[in-house]
């Protein structure tokens, strides 16, 4: 689907939207605050901790593999695939692990034939071998683990990156503390201050085209900068000032266009969700260490620190 034109694009894409509507998300909702609740109970209070183990990363796996219909045992794995697909300078790495990906989809998929459930995926395998012929064996395989992937390791690094601006930037954090309900509202801005996803995918341009200046020929790739569109003065006056005031409807953290991402409403509500019960029940909360010592992947697709080391 990511890497599709229309109609392709547009058949595959109509597959998923549905699962992903405001409405459908809001059904969700009390399972995303079970598990963040429960997660939460197991951070030890008053010692060193860190947040991207504790809560960014299990948060967006458990509920993505609990939409997919991927059983529990199988989560670990698929972590690991996940971010061995996003390592940077380790081609052999991706490689397996894209098959491996492929591979456990495939025998999931073949299970679930035998035995059906309600999940998204067992939803997807019916349009596929329904009698309208929408969905091909090898988009159904692909289409499942983008959705397993694009739906964890980018919210993962919006939790942590969101809450570090947020420690950075005191006024900020309790102004969000007083007022939780300011929380929906202020994502936007900590997804374009520090955005988790810094690169979109590659473009090809199918004419040659002239932009800023800057001739591009027909036919080459383009790589392009959502973060550092995201702090364009032109567009965001003070783009290195945190501003929960600002408007930020023209930013770029979700993308633009028919790419425009699908998981959006369940990132917001994962998001939205955590942070408002990480300010309600750990009211000093602080880094542990100063933010220059942070550690970052270092990928070009995704941006966030490695680990984020609190004491609640
Ligand atoms: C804060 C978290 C997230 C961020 C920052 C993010 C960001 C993005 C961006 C920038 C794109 C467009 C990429 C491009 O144009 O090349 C995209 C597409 C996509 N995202 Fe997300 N995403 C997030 C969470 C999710 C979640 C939870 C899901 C759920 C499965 C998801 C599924 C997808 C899919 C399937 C696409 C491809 C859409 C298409 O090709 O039409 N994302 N995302």
């Amino acid at each position: 689907m990511l890497a599709s034109d229309p109609p392709r694009h547009t058949r595959l894409r109509k597959l998923v939207t549905k699962a992903f509507t405001t409405g459908a998300v809001a059904e969700l909702r009390p399972f995303i605050t079970r598990v963040t609740d429960g997660l939460l109970d197991r951070w030890p209070v008053g010692e060193r901790f860190d947040f991207v183990a504790g809560l960014a990363i299990p948060l967006p796996v458990i509920v993505i593999c609990e939409l997919l219909g991927v059983p529990e045992d199988d989560r670990p794995d698929v972590r690991r695939w996940s971010g061995e697909l996003f390592s940077a300078g380790r081609p052999d790495f991706i490689d397996t692990a894209s098959h491996a990906m492929a591979d456990y989809m495939t025998g999931l998929i073949a299970a679930k034939r035998l035995h059906p459930g309600g999940s998204l995926l067992d939803r997807l395998i019916a349009a596929r071998d329904g009698d309208d012929d929408c969905l091909s064996e090898d988009e159904l395989v692909s289409l499942a683990v983008l959705l397993l992937v694009a739906g964890h390791e980018t919210t993962t690094h919006f939790l942590s990156n969101a809450l570090l601006a947020l420690l950075r930037h005191p006024d900020g954090l309790n102004r969000l503390r007083e007022n939780p309900d300011e929380i929906p509202a202020a994502l936007d801005e900590l997804l374009r201050f520090d955005s988790p996803v810094s690169t979109a995918t590659f473009r090809f341009t199918t004419e040659a085209v002239t932009l800023g200046g800057t001739d591009i020929p027909a036919g080459v790739p383009v790589l392009i900068g959502l973060g550092a569109a995201n702090r364009d003065p032109e567009q965001f006056p003070s783009p290195d000032r945190l501003d929960l005031d600002r408007d930020t409807t023209a930013h770029l953290g979700f993308g633009h266009g028919i790419h425009r991402c699908v998981g959006a409403p369940l990132a917001k509500a994962e998001a939205e969700i955590a942070l408002r019960a990480v300010l309600d029940r750990f009211p000093a909360i602080r880094l542990a260490v100063p933010p220059g010592q942070l550690a970052w992947h270092r990928t070009r697709l995704v941006r966030g620190p490695e680990s984020l080391p609190l004491f609640t």
